[in-house]
């Protein structure tokens, strides 16, 4: 498991690695450099103030004794001064290229994953997206990709740092005085230890946040979505009472994390003054004994304040590397997911001509509740088939597994005698063209929306698909035309003009089987009629099958299937089904006693 998220981290890093080792050595460079100044003071106050010898060996005193020893430091002090100034110039250029470097890495491995994610969940199946929770899932895409961002950028550059710093300070600090290091440095484990326990049990408590945040996301954007709905029904007050418990719950579990947060700074600022306080009382009375420099004592207080920020932030940086590895987990378990299409290329590609079998086919959703029981029928290629059956019935589903969007538990789907599983997906979805239940429109302009099946269409085509549609006038009339935006920024569409803009768009597509979901119960019976004319007129060879509860519109169809709790119950013509005691007849008798729909008039048709 572990290793599989370090693969997934490092697949995110792809095509940077380069720069991020840039952006690390870099970093090292800037830490070392940033250690040399407290050796300067030493020498300032130790070897020109005092009249110690200066503290280098080998080389480095002889080339030091060359060019004049400490009598040339303390004729030209501005030596010294350059000395601190250079330094910082260097450490300023390599703390800036490294963030530099570390910026670039940064941004290109958020955008790496954000495509790698978004691209992911595209081809993940139909089922998967109808049971997650879309809060969540938004959250996972936003805060969770941000906070693995963060951990690659921050948090790991932050622990080379205080690694670098503290082997490099222990190293310099063991050379000057061993007693004094072990002081300072005998704080150090507890420190880090007490960190590392805190980041554990807090993982926990991140965990709780973020599934606390992720409810509160749903509970905002399924407001936003039905807003029209909340207000039809003055049911504000309950959506506010909803959203301040998930409100209400997110603030109470981010407040304990706050909490021991808290908690965790006061009580790792106690034991760092705790050892700030050790250094200085004990480095003073050896100092006076003479068993160490003033300038060594000055040193080792600069080193282990300088050290103090870096090493309890590695508590904090363990904590946030909790989140991150929890983030870590919500990411790769959506990468889990095995996408229906992930080998694009697998199954047949076969010319459809359009012959549909159901032979013996059961489904469910969930184990236990079957949905289909034993459906069987035949469509022979080009006919019209109408569906009537109640609501909750199935026909929906039926459809759902013509193409594949689940696949039936027994039983086959043929097409031309091709068992649809041994079809590829995405060529059963370009060769069947479906008209669904709720038409959906993206907030895009008419044309962008009608396009969305076929971006190579032309003009005449969007227009005359349109115009079969019936809503070519009704475009026509707005301001833009075919330009004009749809949805939260454009114009409204009423119910029937979406499921018209709907049908344009499944019919700018050449497909062997059109399927019709309901897609005409928003539309005038006349409308209705016309659009059905019109389809006969243009495609004559197209297995159509059409879901209504209109017998004007059943009584077409060359074959009528009735579906009652799953299961067909009735099949025939219009003028069979009238003859036999059923659900059709029934609804024509009810149809008819109602001499005919009311229509609801209005635009004009083509
Ligand atoms: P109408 O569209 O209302 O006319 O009904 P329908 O005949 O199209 O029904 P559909 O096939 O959509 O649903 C049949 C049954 O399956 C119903 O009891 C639904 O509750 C159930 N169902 C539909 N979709 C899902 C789903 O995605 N998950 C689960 N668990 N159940 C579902
Ligand atoms: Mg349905």
């Amino acid at each position: 498991m572990k290793h599989k998220k370090i693969n997934l981290l490092l697949s995110f890093i792809k095509g940077n690695r380069r720069n991020y080792i840039i952006a690390i050595l870099f970093m090292i460079l800037a830490t070392m450099t940033s250690l040399i100044n407290p050796l300067i003071i030493k020498l300032a106050v130790d070897s020109v103030i005092d009249k110690q010898p200066v503290s280098l060996t080998g080389v480095f005193l002889s080339m030091f004794n060359n060019i004049g020893g400490r009598d040339v430091l303390i004729n030209n002090l501005w030596i010294l001064g350059c000395l601190l100034i250079l330094i910082s110039v260097f450490n300023g250029i390599f703390n800036f290229l490294s963030k530099k470097y570390i910026a670039i890495v940064s941004e290109r491995t958020a955008k790496n994953m954000r495509n790698k994610l978004y691209d992911h969940i595209q081809y993940l199946s139909y089922s998967y997206h109808v049971k997650v929770d879309t809060g969540d899932l938004i959250q996972r895409c936003t805060s969770d990709l941000d906070k693995i961002r963060r951990f690659i950028s921050q948090q790991l550059m932050e622990i080379i740092r205080a690694l670098t710093l503290i082997s490099t300070a222990l190293a310099i600090m063991l050379s000057l005085n061993v007693n004094l290091s072990i002081v300072s440095f005998v704080v150090t484990p507890i420190i880090v230890f007490v960190a590392f326990k805190f980041f554990k049990f807090i993982k926990i408590k991140f965990k709780e946040t973020d599934e606390a945040e992720g409810k509160m996301t749903t509970v905002l954007q399924e407001n936003l979505n039905s807003m029209r709905i909340v207000r039809a029904f003055a049911k504000q007050d309950y959506e506010t009472d909803k959203f301040n418990k998930a409100s209400k719950k997110f603030k109470e579990t981010d407040f304990v994390v706050s909490k021991l947060m808290a908690w965790y700074w006061g009580a790792t600022d106690f034991i760092c003054d705790v050892q700030l306080g050790a250094i200085l009382i004990l480095g003073t009375v050896w100092a006076t004994k003479g068993l160490l420099t003033i300038g060594t004592l000055l040193a080792f207080m600069a080193y282990s304040h300088n050290m103090i920020w870096p090493i309890r932030n590695l508590g904090r940086v363990l904590a946030d590397m909790g989140k991150a590895s929890v983030s870590l987990n919500r990411i790769s378990e959506i990468f889990d997911e095995i996408g229906e299409d992930i080998d694009l290329e697998s199954g047949l590609t076969p010319k459809i001509n359009g012959e549909i079998s159901f032979d013996h086919v059961s489904f469910e959703y969930e184990e236990g509740k079957p949905v289909l029981n034993d459906v069987t029928f035949h469509i022979e290629k080009g006919q019209t088939i109408a569906i009537l059956g109640g609501t909750g019935a199935g026909k929906t589903t039926l459809v759902n597994l013509l193409v594949r969007l689940f696949d039936v538990k027994s039983g086959a789907v043929t097409i031309d005698g091709i068992n649809v599983k041994d079809i590829n997906r995405k060529w059963l979805r370009k060769k069947i063209g479906i008209v669904l239940q709720e038409p959906f429109l993206f907030s895009r302009t008419i044309k962008e929306n009608i396009a969305f099946s076929n971006y190579n269409a032309t003009e005449e085509q969007i227009e005359s698909a349109c115009r079969v549609a019936s809503i070519y006038n009704v475009i026509r009339h707005f301001d833009k035309g075919f330009d004009t935006m749809v949805g939260e920024k454009g114009v409204t569409l009423s119910g029937g003009q979406k499921q018209r803009v709907a049908i344009a768009r499944t019919l700018l597509n050449n497909h062997s089987i059109l399927i019709f979901d309901d897609s005409l119960s928003a539309v005038d019976v006349e409308t209705d009629a016309y659009i059905r004319d019109q389809l006969k007129k243009n495609l004559h060879s197209t297995t159509t099958l059409i879901i209504s509860h209109r017998i004007s519109t059943l009584k077409q169809a060359d074959k009528i299937l009735v579906i009652e709790k799953g299961m067909i119950t009735q099949q025939g013509t219009h003028y069979e089904l009238i003859r036999e005691q059923g659900l059709y007849k029934e609804v024509f008798d009810i149809q008819s006693s109602l001499q005919s729909d009311t229509t609801k008039g209005g635009e004009t048709r083509e």
